[in-house]
C-alpha cells in the first residue's frame, strides 16, 4: 500500500487485511515495529480524536509523531499551484511537502473543503497534490471523505454483528444546526458498500450525496452481494435495521449558498428512542464529536446500543494497522 487517501482505492480483501491487523493491535497494543519512524500530521482543521489517536498510534509502536497546523503553530501555507503568494501565507504546499518528506517517513492531512464549489473541492487537489508532490505515503486524516473513521467503523459492525454481508446498515442524516462535511458520510456508504451490505442512505430532500459516490456505492453493493437503498422517510428507513449510523451534512444543493430557511425545516431528523424501536435492535454509532439532542437523544447515545465511544477507540486500533501497512 503507497498511500491510505480514499476507501474506495482498496478491495474488500485489503480491507480486511487492516482490519484483521487493527484486531490485532487491540489485543496487543504496544510494540517497536515503528521504532525510529516519523509521522508528520497537518490539521487546518480543528481535530479531537484523530489528532490524538494517530499520535498515540505511533508512539505506542515505538515511533514519533510532530503536528503542524498550519497558519497557527507553523506558516501559513498556500495551496493553489502557480499561486502570486501575495496574501497572508509564507509558504506553498509544495516547499512544505517536499521539506517535511526530509524528516518524516509519512505525511497525513486534514482538511476540509470550504463550502464554496463542490465541483472544484471535490476534486480533492490539496490531497491530491500532498500525494503528487510527495515521495513518502500519504493519509488522509478527512478531507472530502474520512477513510480511518470507516475503518473504525466496520471494525465495530465485525466486532458486534460478525459478518457485514446483508445486514440492514442504515445511514442516516442527522439535524445540525450548520452545513457539515459529507466526508463520513461519503467513505462510511463506501465501505458499506464494499463488504456487501444492506445499504439505506436516509436523508431529506435535497441532501443526497454525491452522485459519483452513489454511483460507485450502487455499483459495490451490486458486485459485493449487498443492495442500495436512498429513503427520504426516517421512520421507514429505520425499520428492521441491524445498525443505524448517523452523521449530519451539507446540501450539495445549498453548497455555497446556505439556505437556513430550508435547512432548519428539518430539525425532525433525529434519532431518537422512538425511531430506535423500529429497528432490529439495531446498534448505533456516529463518528463524534456531535451536539446531543440536536441530532440523536441522550437516551440513544447512552444506551446499551449505543458504540460510540467503542468506535473512537477503534480508530487508534485500525490507525496502527494503517501506519503499519504504510510504514513497515
Ligand atoms: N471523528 C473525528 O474525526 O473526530 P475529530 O474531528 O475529533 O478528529
Amino acid at each position: 500500500m503507497e498511500n491510505f487517501v480514499a476507501i474506495e482505492n482498496h478491495s474488500q480483501e485489503e480491507l480486511n487485511q487492516i482490519l484483521e491487523s487493527a484486531a490485532a493491535f487491540k489485543n496487543a497494543p504496544y510494540s517497536e515495529i515503528l521504532k525510529n519512524k516519523s509521522l508528520i500530521t497537518m490539521f487546518f482543521n480543528p481535530s479531537t480524536r484523530t489528532k490524538t489517536s494517530f499520535d498515540l498510534a505511533i508512539t505506542q509502536l515505538g515511533g514519533h509523531c510532530v503536528n503542524i497546523e498550519p497558519g497557527k503553530s507553523s506558516w501559513g501555507i498556500e495551496i493553489e499551484e502557480g499561486a502570486v503568494m501575495d496574501g497572508e501565507a509564507e509558504e506553498h504546499l509544495k516547499d512544505a511537502v517536499k521539506v517535511l518528506n526530509r524528516y518524516g517517513d509519512a505525511l497525513a492531512l486534514r482538511c476540509f473543503p470550504q463550502f464554496k464549489n463542490w465541483q472544484e473541492e471535490k476534486k480533492d487537489l490539496i490531497l491530491a497534490n500532498m500525494v503528487k508532490w510527495s515521495d513518502k505515503p500519504v493519509i488522509n486524516m478527512e478531507t472530502i471523505s474520512h477513510p480511518c473513521q470507516a475503518l473504525a467503523m466496520m471494525q465495530l459492525i465485525k466486532e458486534k454483528l460478525g459478518s457485514p454481508k446483508k445486514k440492514k446498515m442504515v445511514l442516516t442524516w442527522a439535524y445540525h444546526p450548520k452545513p457539515l462535511n459529507t466526508a463520513v458520510a461519503n467513505s462510511a456508504g463506501m465501505i458499506s458498500s464494499i463488504f456487501g451490505m444492506d445499504l439505506v442512505i436516509a436523508n431529506p430532500l435535497g441532501y443526497d450525496l454525491d452522485k459519483g459516490y452513489i454511483e460507485q456505492m450502487k455499483l459495490n453493493c451490486k458486485q459485493t452481494g449487498g443492495s442500495f437503498t436512498q429513503s427520504h422517510d426516517m421512520e421507514d428507513a429505520f425499520t428492521d435495521a441491524d445498525f443505524v449510523y448517523a452523521k449530519s451534512w451539507g446540501s450539495l444543493e445549498q453548497y455555497g449558498n446556505f439556505q437556513p430557511d430550508i435547512h432548519h425545516q428539518n430539525k425532525h431528523w433525529i434519532v431518537d428512542e422512538q425511531k430506535m424501536k423500529l429497528t432490529n435492535n439495531a446498534y448505533f454509532s456516529h463518528c463524534l464529536p456531535l451536539r446531543r439532542n440536536m441530532l440523536v437523544t441522550d437516551g440513544v447515545l447512552d444506551s446499551a446500543q449505543s458504540l460510540i465511544y467503542d468506535e473512537a477507540e477503534n480508530r487508534l486500533h485500525v490507525q496502527k494497522a494503517v501506519l503499519k501497512a504504510l510504514m513497515k
